[in-house]
């Protein structure tokens, strides 16, 4: 199979390297070739690449019929997206990694797919290395998939986890994340939850069988941390972690992205650094963990090149999403830690545990509505408030 790679930065060079690095490995699936590698112009001095594999223009790929597949891994929105259309439309396989087109459009990427008659694949979208994807969508043929819990930002994992053992302050543990090749170009999307919320997105779609919204998702992100927030969850032997969340029941659903606070017993606690993991329950497999490397250059291409071996096999059976659901539901009651200003309050009846520290408190709340909570952290906020919340799981 002739591929072209859409892309040259940290995914589309380890997908091109393992790709070279196997190449004997990939004769019994009738060979792997790439083709053509797209770039920027200013792209080209640095590359290293053979010049005859170098490509500026996307026309150049299209209209090469011997490419029978393209792979997508430019992480840019809307020419990510276009790139993508205009492939299908030439009857090109498409292989991606970029989370934010495959959440915003995977209705309209799978309609077009199954209408050209091709495969649109995107392993590598979701969890870095992890292969879940493809087994998610297997689950949710056989089950009922009730609840999906993830950790899907490597970038904010690794913050978090560098924060509490080792006391790093935020700003340097983001930097050490961005110089490892974890975060997005604009960091933004991982620190306020949008990359979590996308990947939720595509995993809670694939498990209920028909394309949920981004607006239908809860957030909240973690930019809001203090180091002086640790010390709680030292004090209370926790981890925090950014957690997404869906659950269903009957015909409700709900997805909240958000900090959460987790003991020992939780099946994510162990989950540190860069590493990602998600964990579902089916109503026949139960409960199933899913964990590996959440980001980086070889994790992540080797999720790529994954979707385009199995392309080669042709064995993947085509998506319809079908079936809707009456609407989503985030309203849950749980317990909050909350750490604010000291002439700030939450109402009283709301307080299972106070505490005073340098300029500021912190509480633990009673089982609260999280509408409630996050309506009067607005409010807070608007006033300039400096507030961080996460929920006891
Ligand atoms: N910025 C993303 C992360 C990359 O940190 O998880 C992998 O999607």
């Amino acid at each position: 199979m002739k591929i072209a790679i859409l892309g040259y930065g940290t995914v589309g060079r380890g997908t091109y390297d393992i790709i070279q690095a196997r190449q004997k490995d990939f004769e019994s699936l009738g060979g792997i070739q790439v083709a053509k590698v797209l770039m920027l112009e200013k792209e080209v001095d640095q590359c290293g690449l053979d010049p005859d594999l170098i490509c500026t223009d996307y026309q150049e790929i299209l209209e090469d019929d011997t490419i029978t597949c393209v792979v997508e891994v430019t992480g840019a929105k809307d020419q990510g997206f276009l790139f993508m259309k205009e492939a299908i439309e030439r009857k090109k396989h498409l292989v991606t990694a970029n989370k934010a087109v495959v959440s915003q459009h995977l209705e309209e990427l799978t309609g077009l797919a199954n209408r050209y008659g091709v495969h649109f694949f995107y392993e590598a979208a979701v969890g870095g290395g992890i292969p879940l994807i493809s087994p998610l969508k297997a689950q949710a043929k056989i089950n009922t998939i009730d609840s999906i819990e993830g950790i899907f930002n490597g970038t904010c994992n690794y913050i978090l986890s560098k924060m509490l053992d080792q006391g790093l302050p935020y700003g340097e543990a983001l930097e050490k994340a961005q110089d490892l090749g974890y975060a997005e170009a604009d960091p933004t999307d991982d620190v306020e939850g949008f990359d979590t919320l996308r990947k939720l997105v595509i995993v809670a779609s694939l498990a209920l069988g028909f394309p949920v919204l981004e607006e239908d998702v809860a957030l909240e992100g973690i930019s809001s941390i203090k180091v002086s927030d640790m010390d709680y969850l030292k004090d209370h032997d926790l981890k925090i972690k950014l957690l997404a969340s869906f659950k269903k029941d009957g015909d409700d659903y709900g997805l909240i992205v958000e900090p959460a606070l987790i003991g020992r017993n939780h099946p994510l606690y162990g989950i540190d650094g860069a590493t990602n993991a998600a964990s579902l329950h089916g109503n026949f497999v139960d409960q199933l963990t899913f964990i590996g490397p959440g980001a980086g250059k070889y994790p992540t291409g080797n999720a790529v090149v994954c979707d385009i071996m199995d392309l080669c096999r042709l064995k993947e059976e085509k998506i319809n999403f079908t079936k809707r659901l009456k609407g989503s539901q985030n309203d849950i009651k749980a317990p909050y830690y909350v750490s604010l200003d000291s002439d700030q309050n939450l109402p009283k009846d709301w307080i299972d545990w106070e505490e005073s520290v340098d300029g500021g408190k912190r509480i633990r709340t009673k089982e609260i509505s999280r509408d409630a909570l996050v309506g009067t952290i607005e409010n807070l906020r608007k006033e300039g408030a400096d507030i961080f919340f996460a929920r006891i799981q």
